[in-house]
């Protein structure tokens, strides 16, 4: 069985994730969706409500969702899987990714990082302008998922 964590932070759910996680599971037969934890950080929604959020989505068997906190590399090694499924927008998420690949690497040298290269209908969706055009009144209709869409709107108080 060839499985992958898929590791973020999920804040909200987009369809760029939604779109990736697709896309993974014709490379490998289990994805876990793994939302980081960082107490450091105050998310728009609990991780209970992202963990929620992401299971209405993905339905498919072939998903578990679980979240994390510390090291992903740790995380990993604690549910036995190698394989780190990151996607890759435009060539600005480059140097992020390249760093973290490197660290975890040198962290755990057993643990690989894949990416995926997002679609052109996705390259311009992240979780943060999500959260920013939605504050702010924009329509963000075709950007997230529909189970995730009334939350998001509620969050703002918005109808
Ligand atoms: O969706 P994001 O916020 O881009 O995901 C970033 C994430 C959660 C994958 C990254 O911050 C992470 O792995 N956090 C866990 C802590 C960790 O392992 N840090 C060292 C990586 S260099």
């Amino acid at each position: 069985m060839r499985a992958a964590i898929y590791p973020g932070s999920f804040d909200p759910l987009t369809n760029g994730h939604l779109s990736i996680i697709a896309r993974g599971l014709k490379l490998f037969d289990r994805l876990i969706v793994a939302i980081a934890v960082n107490p450091k950080k105050t998310p728009l929604f609990t991780v209970e409500e992202r963990v929620e959020l992401i299971k209405q989505a993905c339905p498919d068997p072939r998903v578990e969702v679980d979240h994390f906190e510390g090291l992903l590399v740790n995380y990993a090694r604690q549910r036995s899987v190698k394989v780190l499924l990151r996607g890759l927008r435009a060539v600005s998420d480059f140097d992020y990714e390249f760093q973290m690949a490197n660290m975890n690497r040198t962290l755990a040298p057993d643990v690989e990082t894949v990416f995926m290269m997002t679609g052109e209908d996705y390259f311009y969706i992240s979780s943060q302008l999500v959260r920013e055009a939605a504050a702010l009144g924009g329509n963000v209709d075709n950007l997230v998922p529909k189970n995730v869409l009334p939350r998001l709107k509620e969050k703002f108080g918005l109808k």
